[in-house]
């Protein structure tokens, strides 16, 4: 369907000379809501073509002594409209909290720019049946403080910590009963209707079933999009299924 969002999360993958190759193979994209995310130095490049840019992490400073950091006024300065934010590989490295995730989220959507939260549990969560109540929790104050006027600057990306980058994906109704609890999970407690995108370990192989999922609002591509040929495939599939 034409209005699924799909974000390429390009990590810390490429050089220059891949990207250059990258962006002649990727060309015009026609798809309004695919949001290209590549390393930051190279954001420039993918400006230049016109494509819709995130940032893959922002700081919550205004601007500073903050050495490394990238605010979200430089970023909106340069037409950066989008913001990953909290993705789980910076929580596992990093050490991101949930309350540092907050703070970065209210900075970007003050400067009217859109947040791409990612939530997730583990794999031990999961095993416990313990998913909801994680997901519960890092909502409860991931967003906490958001209020309606943020309504459609608010994309949720949920991401199974154990389905990034491993190859495993959950069942299709295991996903969509998931999104459906955190969908309704935030109209109840933050009184916001907002999109939620799976990520984890989709590719051109089981993007099909996947797109299928109905309450799925769209994808969040890591490994699998930085091979140009393989994410216009999964382009094509997205963007050609039918909801059952
Ligand atoms: P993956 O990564 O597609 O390589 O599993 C997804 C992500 O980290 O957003």
């Amino acid at each position: 369907m034409e209005n699924k969002i799909v974000v390429a999360n390009m990590k810390m993958y490429m050089n220059i000379s891949d990207i250059k190759k990258y962006l002649n193979n990727l060309g015009v994209l026609e798809y309004e809501n695919v949001i290209l995310c590549p390393s930051s130095i190279y954001i420039p490049y993918f400006l230049e073509k016109n494509y819709n840019i995130g940032i893959q992490n922002v700081y919550y400073e205004n601007n500073g002594a903050y050495t490394g950091e990238i605010s979200v006024e430089q970023i909106r300065n340069i037409g950066i409209k989008y913001a990953i934010i909290g993705h789980s590989e910076r929580r596992k490295y990093l050490y991101e909290t949930d309350y540092d995730i907050n703070k970065k989220l209210l900075k970007v959507l003050d400067n009217n720019l859109t947040a791409i939260l990612c939530i997730g549990e583990e794999l031990e969560d999961r095993n416990k049946m313990n998913t909801n109540s994680i997901l519960k929790e890092q909502l409860e104050i991931c967003l906490k403080n958001v209020s309606k006027s943020h309504e459609d600057k608010i994309i949720i990306a949920y991401e199974p910590r154990w389905s990034i980058g491993t190859g495993l994906i959950p069942g299709i109704d295991e996903i969509s009963s998931t999104v459906e609890f955190i969908k309704s999970f935030i109209v109840d407690n933050f009184k916001i209707k907002v999109d939620v995108i799976y990520g984890g370990s989709v590719n051109e192989g089981n993007i099909s079933l996947l797109s299928k999922i109905r309450n799925v609002d769209g994808f969040m591509i890591g490994g699998a999009c930085v091979d140009s040929d393989k994410f216009l495939k999964i382009l094509d599939i997205v963007y050609s299924c039918d909801k059952y």
